[in-house]
């Protein structure tokens, strides 16, 4: 079954007690959590404060996506009890086989984000043991930007190499995901897509996060 994780960079940050409650009624199954430093991305969104604040009000667990330079050095400040995925740049890490190492020594599951333009050969010597690829399909930093289908042979690429190879990483698409490219996602082999602001932009956050449970359940292999 397709899983949902909803980017909250396109909430109200006033509110974001509402937005974890409309989050569990929509259906949706993490929380992605953008973290963004002002450097390794043109943007700066929240860090671990905000997200220590919002752990221990949802059910829902966190998928944070490291969007920092050079992350090794302050993952365990992303870890609250809610945090299930940790996710780092391979562009942002000099030392990419450590940092996901580091994040798996503090208990919880590694993932590792490529930029549209990144080559997938860049996660050679990781697969065996990450937990997540997060395939960007918009230029990280900013929601509301367009998908760039170009990635979805990327995505085509890791699902087949996951079962050539019988490996177990979990697939997540991440950037300008909607209603209408959802099944061209999932059908390309994604098993995790990351919604923003295509719901949480729409006049009914609630029904659209619905619709999006609906389509991604009659759309999974
Ligand atoms: C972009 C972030 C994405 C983005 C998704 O740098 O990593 O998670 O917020 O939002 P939408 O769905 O609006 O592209
Ligand atoms: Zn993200």
């Amino acid at each position: 079954m397709a899983q949902l994780s909803l980017s909250i960079l396109s909430a109200d940050f006033s509110a974001l007690g509402e937005t974890l409650k409309t989050a569990e009624a929509g259906g949706v199954d993490f929380i992605h959590m953008d973290v963004m430093d002002g450097r390794f991305v043109p943007n700066i969104s929240f860090g671990p404060a905000v997200i220590g604040s919002l752990a221990g009000k949802t059910g829902l667990p966190f998928d944070v996506h490291l969007m920092v330079e050079e992350p090794g050095d302050a993952i365990e400040r992303y870890v609250t009890a809610n945090t299930e995925y940790v996710v780092v740049h391979c562009e942002a890490c000099r030392h990419l086989d450590r940092v996901l190492r580091s994040i798996k020594s503090l208990g919880v599951k590694c993932g590792v984000a490529l930029n549209p333009a990144t080559h997938p050969a860049v996660l050679d010597y990781v697969l065996d043991y990450v937990d997540q690829i997060l395939v960007m399909s918009v230029n990280p930093g900013f929601g509301g930007q367009s998908f760039i289908r170009g990635v979805l042979d990327k995505i085509k690429m890791y699902d087949a190499m996951r079962t050539e190879m019988d490996l177990r990483y979990k697939i997540s698409v991440d950037g300008g995901v909607n209603l209408e490219n959802l099944p061209d996602v999932v059908g390309a082999g994604a098993d995790m897509l990351v919604v923003g602001s295509a719901a949480l932009n729409s006049p009914d956050p609630l029904a659209s996060l619905r619709s999006f449970r609906e389509v991604a359940d009659a759309c999974t292999k």
